[in-house]
């Protein structure tokens, strides 16, 4: 495999210039910018500077060693420092494919992570409000995070941390009590509800004392009153249902539910264990945690004695330690976070513990609409199920007009919906704002998910029922770019899969999804793949048939369904 020979050559140089020179030289294997100068591209300047010896000593020598470290490895040439390693293509190819063909949807996976647990916190929305935005992206990135760490050994715990506790819950007492219905609320809860939280924030725009109202009410909350206890049982319940409505068509799924109201008997410790270690300062009444010149002091109880999200958070971070004893921590928020999670992290240390450093704040951007930030406040502006079950109508119209026919149209259109939203959030880096188009998304062409989708359909339709026998693959073919431009692509699946975990990044991913449909319906532009001559038909199908088990799981590690019809 192209990677395990880019690590043999690393390895054995470093190795070849601790052995003769005494010298720690890192070497980085690249590919040459210019795919027909080779396929391998190792840059020697840091040699030279390194060991400072005239160049084409250096080449030379390295040349020798690199010839030496794979077989697999035919002709050598160089540009100047840039050393270019051309591999044997066939002998490349048929790894690669017998690998595809022995492993299947297994193929790509890898123990980077063995023995490695990762925690993680996504979704977290604020029930009683919106499903936003801003927490669907969590979702998707967090789910996809998951799937992408188990595909590479490591063992996850994901965690909803439900924004359960809050003075929403107050402002919902509040409206329901005032004008709402209990029956009413039964039969629709998540309609319903959404109407007494827009009807309390107009209402409350006429008559402020409303807010206080709901302070109130949220601290009988708090005060264990029975009546208002149960009153915040029954809407985080029926709160839930939302949110559950996503997860139920996104095909998400969470370890724990554990929100903020879990740590409400949980953080009285964690106070005073900053009090013991005299951490804690008085500050207008407040108590704070000086965390010096970098960033503001962490506020841990409010004047009236309110506890905080960062106390909450930090509660939720020590129990997390305990119970799933996590080598690492992510957790997937957005952008606007940054200084709390940087808190949290600064607070860990201050108290003496040295995790901080596994503990991760994987951020995100906003979405937009026209440049402006899009928003589910005040649940008229954009209902995000309302969006999910737009473009998967859209879906459904467009196969219905490609494939009138389609036995399974509602089920198809669905995956094809989904994976449009999906993939138009997780193509681009999780840290940028991104810029929504529905209709765009959507489409069979261009970089959608649907695109990658019809790829993987347009392989199934050409492979129907087919088999093909690996060993009648006539081996010469894969040394044409346009065949061995698949086998390169698919012979980096694992290594991009490990990028991806170690970067924390989707949309490595993607990308690499992006590309490799390309090189497919390139190569489809050019080769018939069905051809009556045997040996010439193994190697196309076996070709085809790995790049579609590589799209298909790919796309399940976003957290996108394939389908065999569309
Ligand atoms: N519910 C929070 C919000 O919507 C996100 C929680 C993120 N996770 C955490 N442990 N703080 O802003």
């Amino acid at each position: 495999m192209i990677e395990t020979i880019k690590e043999q050559i690393k390895l054995s140089l470093e190795k070849f210039y601790k052995t003769k020179y005494n010298q720690e030289i890192t070497i980085v294997v690249e590919e040459p910018k210019n795919p027909e100068l080779g396929d391998i591209s190792i840059p020697v300047f840091s040699v030279v500077k390194a060991l400072r010896r005239p160049l084409p000593e250096i080449v030379a020598e390295a040349k020798d060693e690199i010839q030496k470290a794979s077989v697999a490895i035919t002709s050598i040439s160089n540009v100047g420092g840039f050393i270019n390693a051309c591999i044997d293509k066939k002998l490349l190819a048929k790894e690669v494919l017998t690998q595809v063909k022995n492993l299947g949807a297994g193929y790509g996976s890898s123990d980077l992570g063995k023995g490695k647990r990762v925690t993680l916190d996504y979704s977290s929305p604020n029930i009683a409000k919106s499903f936003s935005i801003g927490h669907l992206r969590s979702t998707m990135i967090g789910n996809s995070l998951k799937l992408i760490l188990n595909k590479c050994g490591y063992e996850t715990y994901s965690i909803n941390y439900l924004g359960d506790w809050g003075t929403q819950f107050g402002k919902m007492i509040v409206a329901y009590k005032k004008w709402g219905n209990y029956e009413d609320i039964q039969k629709d809860p998540i309609r319903k509800l959404t109407d007494l939280y827009v009807r309390f924030h107009e209402e409350a725009k006429e008559n402020p004392s409303l807010e206080d109202e709901a302070r109130e009410a949220f601290r009988k909350i708090e005060l264990q009153d029975p009546e208002y206890l149960e009153l915040w049982r029954w809407i985080r319940e029926e709160s839930l249902k939302e949110s559950q409505q996503i997860y139920e068509l996104l095909g998400v799924q969470f370890d724990s539910y554990n929100g903020e109201a879990f740590y409400n008997d949980k953080m009285d410790v964690v106070v005073k264990e900053l009090e013991d270690k005299h951490l804690l300062k008085e500050d207008q009444g407040a108590q704070i945690v000086d965390l010096g010149e970098a960033m503001p002091p962490a506020l841990i109880k409010r004047s009236d004695g309110g506890s905080l999200y960062m106390t909450r958070d930090l509660a939720a971070l020590f129990y997390r330690k305990k119970e799933y004893r996590f080598d690492q921590i992510l957790y997937v928020v957005g952008n606007e976070q940054k200084l709390h999670f940087a808190q949290l992290k600064a607070l860990v240390t201050k108290m003496g513990y040295d995790f901080s450093e596994n503990v991760e704040h994987i951020n995100f951007g906003l979405y937009l609409t026209d440049g402006k930030k899009m928003s589910t406040r005040k649940g008229g502006v954009v209902k995000l199920y309302d969006v999910l079950m737009k473009a998967i109508h859209l879906a459904y119209e467009l196969v219905s007009l490609k494939n009138p026919s389609l036995e399974n149209k509602e089920e198809v259109a669905k995956a094809v919906g989904l994976a449009a939203i999906v993939f138009a959030d997780l193509k681009n880096h999780r840290s940028l704002d991104i810029e929504f188009n529905i209709e765009q998304a959507v489409k069979f062409e261009g970089q959608t998910g649907p695109y990658l989708q019809y790829t993987s359909v347009r392989i199934a339709s050409i492979l129907k029922e087919k088999t093909f026998d690996l060993s009648k693959c006539n081996i010469e073919l894969f040394e044409k770019p346009h065949y061995f431009e698949l086998v390169r692509q698919i012979s980096l699946f694992q290594s991009i899969i490990e990028r991806a975990a170690i970067e924390r990044a989707p949309s490595v991913i993607a990308k690499y999804l992006l590309s490799l449909a390309q090189s497919f319906n390139k190569f489809y532009s050019i080769e018939k793949i069905n051809v009556e001559e045997e040996s010439i038909r193994n190697s196309n199908f076996a070709l085809a048939h790995a790049t579609r088990i590589v799209l298909n799981e790919g796309l399940r590690l976003l957290g996108i369904q394939y389908v065999n019809e569309m």
